[in-house]
């Protein structure tokens, strides 16, 4: 027969860490999906982002064609700061790009392009 008297009590910190890690994880990931749904409320909204107007957009009724789906994007630009960049101000990367430049513009606050942008992280 094997003793467990002694491993059983080093398991207990060990339990108690993976609850607290869980915990956190979880409220991490409910404020990822929040933020998300608040940027693709802005992403949709004819008034604000209207990327729709350009982009298929997976959830979008009635896109455009003139840019191409945005599909797989956290895979295509896994560093964050490139999406923002994007949003913010696309001439800078393409100087002939229709894309409005967001930040520039003013058309979006920077909170509200980290929204869009934490949406098209889940596309
Ligand atoms: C007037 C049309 C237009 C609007 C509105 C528009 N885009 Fe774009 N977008 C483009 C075009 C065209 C491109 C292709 C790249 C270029 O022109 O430099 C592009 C490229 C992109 C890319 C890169 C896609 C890839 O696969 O490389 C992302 C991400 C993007 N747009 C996000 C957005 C978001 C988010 C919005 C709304 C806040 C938006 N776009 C609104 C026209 C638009």
């Amino acid at each position: 027969m094997t003793d467990h008297s002694l491993t059983k009590p080093a398991m207990l910190p060990a339990f108690a860490l993976a609850l607290v890690i869980g915990a956190f994880l979880s409220t991490g990931t409910a404020h990822a999906q929040s933020a998300a749904a608040e940027g693709q409320k802005l992403a949709f909204d004819r008034s604000k982002g209207n990327c729709l107007t350009c982009h298929v957009i997976k959830g979008g009724n009635l896109p455009g064609s003139i840019g191409p789906e945005l599909i797989d994007i956290k895979s295509k630009y896994p560093n964050r700061a490139d999406l923002v960049a994007i949003v913010h101000d696309e001439t800078e990367r393409n100087p002939l790009t229709v894309m409005p430049p967001f930040g520039r513009n003013r058309i979006l606050t920077p909170k509200e392009i980290e929204a869009v942008v934490d949406f098209l992280q889940t596309l």
